[in-house]
This record gives structure tokens, C-alpha cells and sequence, in this order.
């Protein structure tokens, strides 16, 4: 019960991140920023080591193609490279703990070669427990900075070659969006697109709202350039990323996701649209209509639940009960019968009891989500959550997550089961990370499909008729080299 009056305390003192407020934009341009930094890097080799979800990786291609711009090239190997970067995430404990042993490890390099510039930046780099330890235990860390200093690597690399001491740049709160950053993207077919940045959900248990800030959206305008550029580029697919989505162009006030996702669909040579991560609150039904409706926007919608369990979903502030979410699935397959659903599961929230976890797997059941990812609640310093008592004993949070995943591996296996010679239309991304004789590529709905082609397939939309399901992905032979062919 005391738990319940803190949280109710904590979200009064959060009530109005949950209102809009309007928001004179102005974009700062990167370029401006960055002119006076030149070829700093010119012969050197960097090497950035990315943790943590799909936004971190993006944030990677955005600092590779600063240090690009300003002379460095990339090595696969750390122990050649006059920048090593770790691109962190805070989400989960043991992701932090692994960074720190990487970042000892690198004393004794460091000590070979003090040119060379060691960097923390991500979700860790905003915490002041992790600031205070980088500056008592790893003071051979030059550079720390946050999610918001993003646009000042190059300043920040300048100013390292002459500082003897760590440099610490974290800003608390998000300064203006900066457009025109350049960006080193990994391949030729598919393309991460930032649309908003930081969350104001303040899930009891996460630490993002803390480590990203408040949500900020790009404007509509800077967004459908982008793809626009990537479809002259040769992209087929992009990924709309943001933490909410679906709130994107709350705090603009002039439009919304449905409207940006409408006006992404008009892009020519874009094949494919997706978008993640959305938030079962303020998925409208506009929304619906709207991903049912644009044919380049996929059916495949990643809305994590969290939980099955109603007192468990108010005491992580989800802000709706199980009933909420059950009805909103059965209003998207209402839309979209053919729609995958994917989601995101915390086992073990603090005073979790097994009837309350069994709600989850009964959601679970009834829902038959195509796959999920699963996580053992983590302890974050300064989030409510680890306020609460009675934290659920390792064992049984284990054992918990266990029965959690066979349950799920059980239903994607049975749903991919129903593929069986089913023709797909998939888009080629490449050679298989295992055999190069073999394609991969996705089905709208995400499904990874391997199958025999040549290699020249890659980039275009094929059909793949299924003979060999599995749990995570859809073994085929090829039928047709285009999309249009009636089937
Ligand atoms: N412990 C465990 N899982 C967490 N997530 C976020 N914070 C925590 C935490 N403290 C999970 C949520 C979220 C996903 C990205 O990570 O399921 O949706
Ligand atoms: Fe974290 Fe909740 Fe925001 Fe997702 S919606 S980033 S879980 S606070």
C-alpha cells in the first residue's frame, strides 16, 4: 500500500508531462556549428563499440560520419585505433557493468599510448553516479558526454588532444534539435530516421525519461526531406525511431504520427516503411487507419505490454490496465488481420506475485504476439521503482523469465508453422551472416527468410514460397524476382 501512495505521489509531480504543451521549433544546422573543427583526423582510426537499442545504433552512424568529415576512418580493431568510443545504454544493470569492465581493460593500452582518446557517450554518460565513478576510478576516460552533445564530438575531440584531464560535456536537458548532422548508415537498403527524441512516460522502472530527456519531434518537414534523400540514395526501407512514436508531434501541436507516417507513404523509391517503438497509450484510432491504409507502411507494430497484470501495470505508471491493451489489439486486427505483433515483457517488477506473473502469460496466450523480448526487472538508481519493497528473489525471476520464453517460443513457432507454403514478398537485404551461397531478407511483418539466390536479388522485393519454418525464422526457395507477379 505504501507503494501505491508513492507512486500516486510521484505521477501528481509528473501530471503534466502528460499534457501537451506547444513548442516554437527552430532547428539549429549542424553545419554551422561544426566548421571550425577541420581534419583533426586526418590518417587516424576509430573504433566505437554501440550497446542498447535501435536509437543508439543511429546515434553511432550519426558520430562515424562526423569523424569521417573530419579525416578518421573506421577499424574493426580497437587495439589500432587513435579513438576508441563506447556508445553506452543504461536500461539494464549488467550492460553498465560490462562497460566498465571493457573500459578497465583498456589501462594498460592507454598507458602504451597516451594519444590515444578514450570516450563514454549514451544513456550511462547522463548519470551523475556514473560521472563521479569515470572521475575517481577511470580517470584515463578523456571524453564523457551526453545524448544532448551529440553535435559537439568534433569540438569535444579538439579540445582532448590538449586536455590532460577528462572532459565532462552533459547537459541535463535537451538543447534545440540540430538538423544536417551527417551520418555514416552501415548498408545500402534499409535506413534508421530519428522522427523524436526522449520520453515523458516515466515508467517507474526505466531510466530513459532521465538519461533522454523530454520528448522532442523533428519537424514533419525535416523528416520527409530526410527520406526523401534516402530514396535518391537508393534506400528501399526506413525505420521511423523515436521512444513514442505515436507521440510524435504532440509538442508541436500541428500534426501527428498518422500524418507523418501519410506523408512518408508519398515518398517515391521508399518501398517499405516501419516505425518503433510505439506506446499502447495514444494509439489512436486514426493511427490505425492510417498504417491500414499507406501501402509502404508495414503491419507490423512492436507495443510492448510490460505486463498481464493490472497492479503491476499501475505501479510501473503504464497509464492502462490489461483490458486497455486486449482492446486495442483487437481493434489493430480488426484493421489489419494479417498483422505481426511483437512486444516487450519486465518479469520480476518488485512485489511481482506468480498469480500476477501468470496474468502475463495469460495475456500472453490470448494475445499469440508473433515475438517478444524478455527482461528480468533491473534496479535503476534514481527510479521509483527501487523504491518499492519486497524485490523479487533472483531464482524466482529466472525461473519466472524461463517460463516466459518457452511459452513464447511455443507460439512463434506455432504461427510461423501457418507459413508453410505460403508465398512471401521479401525484401533483399544480403548474403546470410553464415552462408554466403544463401540470401536473407524480411517480410513486411519482420519475419528474417533465407533462401538460394544471386546476389545482384539484393535490394530488390522478391517472392519466397516457405518450406522449412523455424522459431525464429522462415527457410524458402525463391519463386518470383519481382512483386507484381500474381500468385
Ligand atoms: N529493467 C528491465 N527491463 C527494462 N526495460 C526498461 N527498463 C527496464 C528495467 N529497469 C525494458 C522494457 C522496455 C525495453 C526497451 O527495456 O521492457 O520496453
Ligand atoms: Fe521507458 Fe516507459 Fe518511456 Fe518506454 S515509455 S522509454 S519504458 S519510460
Amino acid at each position: 500500500m505504501s507503494d501505491l501512495l508513492q507512486l500516486e505521489d510521484f505521477t501528481q509531480q509528473q501530471g503534466d508531462m502528460h499534457r501537451p504543451t506547444p513548442v516554437e521549433r527552430e532547428s539549429v544546422d549542424y553545419r554551422a556549428l561544426a566548421k571550425n573543427v577541420g581534419q583533426i583526423g586526418e590518417g587516424k582510426k576509430y573504433h566505437i563499440k554501440t550497446y542498447g537499442c535501435q536509437m543508439n545504433e543511429h546515434d553511432t552512424e550519426i558520430m562515424a560520419g562526423m569523424l569521417e568529415e573530419m579525416g578518421y576512418k573506421s577499424t574493426p580493431n580497437h587495439e589500432e585505433a587513435d579513438f576508441i568510443l563506447f556508445n553506452t545504454c543504461a536500461v539494464r544493470e549488467n550492460a553498465e557493468d560490462k562497460v566498465f569492465g571493457e573500459i578497465g581493460r583498456l589501462k594498460p593500452l592507454k598507458n602504451r599510448n597516451p594519444e590515444l582518446i578514450l570516450g563514454l557517450c549514451g544513456c550511462m554518460a547522463q548519470e551523475k553516479v556514473v560521472q563521479e565513478l569515470v572521475a575517481k576510478t577511470y580517470p584515463w576516460v578523456d571524453i564523457v558526454f551526453g545524448t544532448h552533445n551529440l553535435h559537439q564530438l568534433p569540438e569535444l575531440m579538439d579540445r582532448a588532444r590538449n586536455s590532460q584531464e577528462t572532459i565532462f560535456e552533459v547537459w541535463e536537458k535537451a538543447g534545440d534539435v540540430v538538423e544536417n548532422l551527417p551520418k555514416l548508415r552501415k548498408e545500402g537498403i534499409r535506413a534508421w530516421v530519428n522522427i523524436q527524441y526522449g520520453c515523458n512516460k516515466f515508467c517507474t522502472y526505466c531510466i530513459v525519461p532521465y538519461t533522454r530527456g523530454r520528448e522532442r519531434s523533428r519537424l514533419l518537414e525535416d523528416v520527409v526531406a530526410e527520406v526523401k534523400e534516402l530514396a535518391a540514395q537508393g534506400y528501399k526501407e526506413i525505420t521511423l525511431l523515436g521512444q513514442n512514436v505515436n507521440d510524435y508531434g504532440i509538442d508541436l501541436k500541428a500534426y501527428d504520427f498518422a500524418d507523418l507516417l501519410a506523408a512518408c507513404n508519398e515518398v517515391e523509391g521508399i518501398e517499405r516503411i516501419r516505425f518503433t517503438t510505439s506506446n499502447p497509450w495514444n494509439f489512436t484510432d486514426k493511427l490505425i487507419q492510417t498504417i491500414a491504409r499507406c501501402e509502404k507502411v508495414v503491419e507490423h507494430i512492436h507495443l510492448p505490454v510490460q505486463s498481464g497484470d493490472n497492479t503491476i501495470l499501475r505501479r510501473m505508471n503504464r497509464g492502462y490496465t490489461r483490458e486497455f491493451y486486449l482492446d486495442l489489439v483487437k481493434r489493430i486486427r480488426a484493421a489489419m488481420p494479417n498483422v505481426s505483433l511483437t512486444t516487450d515483457i519486465i518479469v520480476g517488477f518488485p512485489g511481482e506475485t506468480e498469480e500476477q506473473f501468470l496474468n502475463t502469460l495469460s495475456l500472453v496466450e490470448e494475445v499469440r504476439f508473433d515475438g517478444a523480448y524478455t527482461f528480468i526487472y533491473s534496479p535503476r538508481a534514481g527510479t521509483p521503482a527501487t523504491r518499492f519493497k519486497e524485490q523479487v528473489p533472483e531464482a524466482e525471476q529466472k525461473n519466472r523469465l524461463q517460463r516466459l520464453i518457452d511459452l513464447q517460443n511455443e507460439i512463434s513457432r506455432e504461427i510461423n508453422d501457418l507459413m508453410k507454403n505460403q508465398i512471401l514478398e521479401v525484401l533483399v537485404e544480403g548474403e546470410s551472416k553464415t552462408n554466403s551461397e544463401v540470401l536473407q531478407g524480411r517480410t513486411p511483418t519482420n519475419k528474417i527468410v533465407l533462401f538460394q539466390g544471386a546476389r545482384d536479388l539484393v535490394g530488390k522485393v522478391v517472392q519466397v514460397v516457405i518450406t522449412e519454418p523455424q522459431t525464429w525464422l522462415l527457410k524458402g526457395k525463391l519463386v518470383s524476382e519481382t512483386k507484381e507477379v500474381a500468385v
